[in-house]
């Protein structure tokens, strides 16, 4: 018997493309599946560290550090971590990140802000930040956090340091095979956008997101000059099947707001098309664009094909969807946080966060199937994996 399931097993394995594979898994499995997608030991070598930059699908716990209320370091974040214990991850467990942290086979990258990333420099770090978004005073609203900007500036400071610890030629190499992970715009909407926080909030779509895109472009280029080579540039995720807006629009339906989806969707085919033209005008770069949209999108439509019996309402929150405030108690928990896509108003739960890393570090870019590319735009479409398998040694 046992010998017969594990036949079908290779065979599903041979059968199904990438993208069918983690749904074969949670199948076979059940929902217990296996959450490591290959042996990961080799890239290692490659990658000496990994940097991490971002809002709350990625703060390890920087804005503990900060005077605001966007933080998620009490129970029961982090009841189902490692260490059980609310280290500041908007989640139940792992973030996306940590997923992808723990498939480079690295030790996870602890906050910059903390006093561990003082102690291990040569490890990356992580300068993400809850509320933060491309724009300056994007999340504003919810107090202090570290801006894109600042998170880059911040990484600068960190370069500096290596570049006096080891020399110039020893820190560029290092940075030059390191993985940034980049997952920032969100908020841009949510805590922007949407909610007309700012001035720029007032432009109409199409110039909001073309303001975001040349800000984010001269972001990464700062990151480029610096020396960086290799990143992995999410897209958003499909902000309008968030449970927050669900209860805020009275939703009878649960469905995705699509209105919303179409403006982040807008974005993410903006950000294709520049990571394509950043890696034609700079030489020897591998930024690369990563898609969370469709993943999330077909968690929060066809939650059973991945094991999890609710697709639209938090695991921890009040009110209809559970989108009607933040999870601010252990009472306020579901039965089973496996069971559900998301475990708070905005923020994949620990399970849906490996489905999402196990599509940034091996799956196809779902656009590739709709469009025709170019030779470099299959270059801008390269996956964490095989980012990781990269070795630079000259620009
Ligand atoms: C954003 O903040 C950075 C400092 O972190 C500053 O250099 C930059 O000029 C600001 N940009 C805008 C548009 O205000
Ligand atoms: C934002 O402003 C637009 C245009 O003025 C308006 O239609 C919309 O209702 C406002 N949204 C919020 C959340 O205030
Ligand atoms: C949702 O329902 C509440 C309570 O009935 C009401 O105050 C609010 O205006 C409604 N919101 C929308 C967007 O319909
Ligand atoms: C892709 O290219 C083929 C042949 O060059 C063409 O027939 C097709 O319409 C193109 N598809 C798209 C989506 O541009």
């Amino acid at each position: 018997m046992q010998q017969l399931s594990l036949i079908l097993t290779v065979i599903l394995a041979i059968a199904l493309t990438p993208s069918q594979w983690s749904l074969g898994i949670s199948k076979i499995y059940g929902v217990y599946g296996q959450l490591s997608p290959t042996k990961n030991a080799p890239y290692r070598r490659f990658v000496p560290a990994f940097y991490i930059f971002g809002d709350s699908t990625a703060d390890s716990g920087n804005n503990n550090e900060l005077s605001t209320i966007a933080r998620a370091n009490f129970p029961p974040y982090g009841r189902d971590f490692d260490s059980r214990h609310a280290s500041g991850r908007f989640s139940n467990g792992k973030m996306t990140s940590d997923w992808i942290n723990s498939f480079l086979s690295l030790p996870l990258v602890p906050a910059y802000l903390s006093r561990e990333a003082r102690m291990f420099p040569f490890q990356g770090a992580n300068f993400a930040s809850a509320g933060a978004g491309i724009l300056n005073n994007t999340g504003d609203v919810l107090g202090e956090k570290l801006s894109n900007w600042q998170q880059i500036e911040l990484f600068l400071e960190r370069r500096n340091e290596l570049v006096a610890r080891i020399g110039v030629v020893a820190a560029s190499r290092h940075l030059r095979n390191s993985i940034l992970y980049i997952a920032t715009g969100g908020n841009d909407y949510i805590h922007n956008w949407i909610t007309n926080d700012t001035d720029a909030a007032l432009l109409p779509n199409d110039q909001f997101n073309a303001l975001l895109l040349t800000t984010l472009r001269d972001q990464l280029q700062v990151l480029y000059n610096a020396g960086a080579r290799k990143a992995a540039v999410l897209g958003i995720g499909p902000v309008g099947c968030a449970p927050h807006f669900l209860w805020q629009t009275n939703s009878t339906t649960g469905n995705c707001l699509e209105a919303v989806n179409g403006y982040v969707s807008q974005f993410n085919d903006g950000l294709r098309e520049m990571l394509v033209q950043f890696n034609q005008r700079n030489r020897g770069v591998h930024f690369v664009y990563r898609d969370i949209f469709d993943v999330v999108y077909r968690m929060a439509k066809f939650p059973f094909n991945f094991g999890f019996t609710n697709g639209n309402t938090a695991c921890c929150g009040v009110g209809n969807f559970g989108g009607g405030d933040r999870c601010l108690s252990p009472m306020m928990v579901c039965a089973n946080p496996l069971f559900n896509v998301f475990w708070d108003e905005y923020h994949p739960s620990h399970r849906a966060n490996n489905f999402i890393a196990k599509q940034l570090w091996s799956g196809v870019d779902p656009s590739t199937t709709t469009r025709n590319s170019t030779s470099t735009a299959v270059y801008s479409f390269l996956t964490i994996q095989q980012l990781a398998a990269l070795q630079l040694t000259e620009d």
